[in-house]
């Protein structure tokens, strides 16, 4: 479902990622772990197509996103659902408004947004919130919302980058059971994060990336694996 294969990435001429290749199959859960400044974001940022490799190619679902014209990319984007550290929110809408405003710009019949709503709003467990405002909601719950408005428009690629960098350890731990929870669903996961203890309370596969580089990338492992296999 993600494919990278031989990408560099440099920023003004100094490398943020080096020859990286990667596969992670149709419904995979994955970790992307490693420092501040390994190149994680930069990783993300090539999926969701927000940066171009310098070099190499990055392939979603076989779409090739380095021959995307800038007219295609809002196409990609609608395939894949993206999760921030931040939640970005909009302020001033309801959690209802904000999960349902990706549908409503894509003209999707008004019925049908209240059906998907409730149903993405039920799948995080926020059914008795959707007229609530963010700022009445607890962090973990506006990262429920976050999560709610990624899937609504049932994304084959989830995309999350640091989703519990702003969480105290027992949400964070909710988070991303939510998100294995959602995986088990068909729906490709990827979630960047420096979070020892998220990466080791659940055992699944981990990619490590450090200066740029895969160095490791283990199945049902733990967050400081070196060396490959
Ligand atoms: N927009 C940018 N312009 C210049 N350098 C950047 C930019 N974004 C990231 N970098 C650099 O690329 C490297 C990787 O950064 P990043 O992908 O943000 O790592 P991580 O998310 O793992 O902390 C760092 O050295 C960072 O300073
Ligand atoms: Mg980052």
């Amino acid at each position: 479902m993600i494919r990278l294969q031989n990408v560099h990435k440099e920023y003004a001429g100094r490398p943020a990622l080096i020859n990286v290749n990667l596969h992670i199959g149709l419904g995979e859960f994955a970790f992307l772990v490693g420092p501040s400044g390994a190149g994680k974001s930069t990783l993300m940022r090539l999926l969701y197509r927000e940066e171009t490799p310098t070099r190499g190619q990055v392939m979603i679902g076989g779409v090739n996103l380095t021959k995307l014209s800038p007219r295609q990319v809002p196409l990609l984007r609608r395939r894949l659902g993206i999760v921030f550290q931040d939640y970005k929110l909009l302020p001033r809408q309801t959690v209802t408004d904000n999960v349902a405003y990706i549908l409503r710009a894509l003209g999707v019949d008004e019925l049908d947004v209240q059906r998907r709503v409730t149903s993405a709003l039920c799948v995080v467990n926020l059914e008795d919130k959707a007229s609530a405002f963010p700022d009445e909601l607890s962090g973990g719950e506006q990262q429920r919302v976050g999560i709610a408005r990624a899937i609504v428009n049932g994304p084959p690629v989830l995309l999350a980058d640091e989703p519990t960098g702003n969480l105290d350890p027992s949400t964070s731990l909710e988070i991303v059971q939510l998100l294995e929870r959602i995986s088990q669903r068909g729906t490709t996961v990827l979630i960047s994060t420096h979070d020892h203890f998220i990466v080791d309370s659940l055992r699944r596969r981990v990619i490590s990336l450090k200066n740029g580089q895969i160095v490791a990338d283990v199945d049902s492992g733990l967050y400081e694996m070196e060396a490959k296999g």
